[in-house]
C-alpha cells in the first residue's frame, strides 16, 4: 500500500483529461483548476494524495508546494494517506444521526474489525466519518468511493461489506 517513494506524473489519459480542465479557466488563472486536478491525481493514486501528487500538481500549475498541500490538507475529500480499496465515509451529522448513523458504524466496526480512522490488515476496507453528504432525506447514508448507500440499517450495511468483501 506504502508508495510514497514512486514518482507521479498523470498517465496519458489523464494529462488529456487535465488539458481539457485547464481549458475551463483563463490562463492567467490556471491554478483555480488545482481542485479537479487533485481529484484526477487522487483517483489515478489509489485514492489518495502523496507528497508527490502534491508536488507534481503544484508544478502543472506553476504553484507553490505549500498552497497545494493547504488545499489538500483542508478539504476532507482528499485522503492524505494511503486508504483501502474501499473507504467507508458515514455521515455523522444531525439528520442522519437522528436515523441510526451510529448503528452503521457499529455495524462496520464490528463486521470489519476496525476502528474509525483505521484500515483493515487486508487492505480492503478503511472507515472514516464525515459531515454532511447532501443526501439527508435519505439517511442515514454511507458513501463507499463514489457510491452512495442510503437509508441503510445494520443489516443492509453487514450485507454490502460482505458483498464488498467477496469482490476480487
Ligand atoms: S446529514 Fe447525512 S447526508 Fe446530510
Amino acid at each position: 500500500m506504502k508508495d510514497s517513494k514512486k514518482i507521479f506524473s498523470f498517465s496519458e489519459e489523464n494529462l488529456h483529461k487535465a488539458k481539457e480542465i485547464l481549458k475551463r479557466y483563463p490562463k492567467s488563472n490556471k491554478r483555480s483548476a488545482v481542485m479537479p486536478l487533485l481529484h484526477l491525481a487522487q483517483e489515478q493514486n489509489n485514492n489518495w494524495i502523496s507528497e508527490e501528487v502534491i508536488s507534481y500538481v503544484a508544478k502543472f500549475l506553476d504553484m507553490h508546494e505549500i498552497h497545494v498541500y493547504e488545499i489538500a490538507h483542508f478539504y476532507t475529500m482528499y485522503n492524505k494517506k494511503p486508504v483501502g480499496k474501499y473507504l467507508l465515509q458515514i455521515c455523522r451529522t444531525t439528520p442522519c444521526w437522528l436515523n441510526g448513523s451510529r448503528e452503521i458504524e457499529i455495524a462496520c466496526k464490528k463486521k470489519l474489525q476496525i476502528d474509525i480512522g483505521q484500515t483493515t490488515q487486508d487492505g480492503k476496507f478503511s472507515l472514516v466519518e464525515v459531515e454532511c453528504l447532501g443526501a439527508c432525506v435519505s439517511g442515514p447514508v454511507m458513501q463507499v468511493n463514489n457510491d452512495y448507500y442510503e437509508n441503510l440499517d445494520a443489516k443492509k450495511t453487514i450485507a454490502l461489506l460482505e458483498k464488498l468483501q467477496n469482490d476480487t
